[in-house]
């Protein structure tokens, strides 16, 4: 396994994270959403992402897993830390780094709505939309990207290349 090229750019990332964050900060005008981190791939977008809302905003954290250090989903999503906060009526945007198969965006979803907010969108940085198991509706897309094993940015091979600047594709 090797990293293999530069698949998008620093350059690229920031400036499709600022578009996206006046996207939210005008579709959210008035009122305060709060951003859900699904944890561990979404952490670098959404710190970058939450800086560049000009709304006032809350924040929240889950983490979940479904892969076993391969590069394949294993459909079988676990919640390894849920949510404790209220957001019960919240305008919810979550923050996914990467929607590849959609049985973890389906759980998610499930965790999120049991909680009872008023709305849910989903934000992901990458969408890989050839790849879709599940079916899903995602409203803000950074990158959509071909079948391909992508690192950097948050996003790992093996819990490995989650402080890379860039986005990069890897060889197997
Ligand atoms: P899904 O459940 O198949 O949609 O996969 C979603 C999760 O798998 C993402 O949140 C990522 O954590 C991980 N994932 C999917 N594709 C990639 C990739 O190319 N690189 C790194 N992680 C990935
Ligand atoms: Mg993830």
């Amino acid at each position: 396994m090797e990293i293999e090229a530069t698949l998008i750019s620093e350059a690229e990332i920031q400036r499709r994270v600022r578009e996206i964050g006046q996207q939210i900060s005008e579709d959210y005008a008035n009122r305060e959403p709060v951003l859900v981190c699904v944890l561990k791939g979404a952490a670098v977008f959404f710190a970058d992402l939450f800086r560049a809302l000009s709304v006032p905003v809350r924040c929240e954290f889950i983490q979940l897993a479904s892969y076993d250090d391969g590069t394949e989903s294993s459909g079988q999503v676990r919640v390894v830390q849920g949510l404790n906060g209220n957001l019960r009526n919240a305008d919810v945007v979550v923050v996914e780094d990467i929607v590849d198969t959609g049985h973890t965006l389906r759980t998610l979803m499930a965790e999120i709505e049991a909680l009872e907010p008023a709305s849910v969108k989903v934000c992901s940085l990458l969408d890989k939309p050839t790849r879709r198991v599940v079916a899903t509706n995602i409203d803000y897309v950074g990158f959509e990207i071909p079948d391909t094993f992508v690192v950097g940015y948050g996003l790992d091979y093996a819990q490995k290349y989650r402080n890379l600047r860039e986005i990069y594709h890897i060889k197997m």
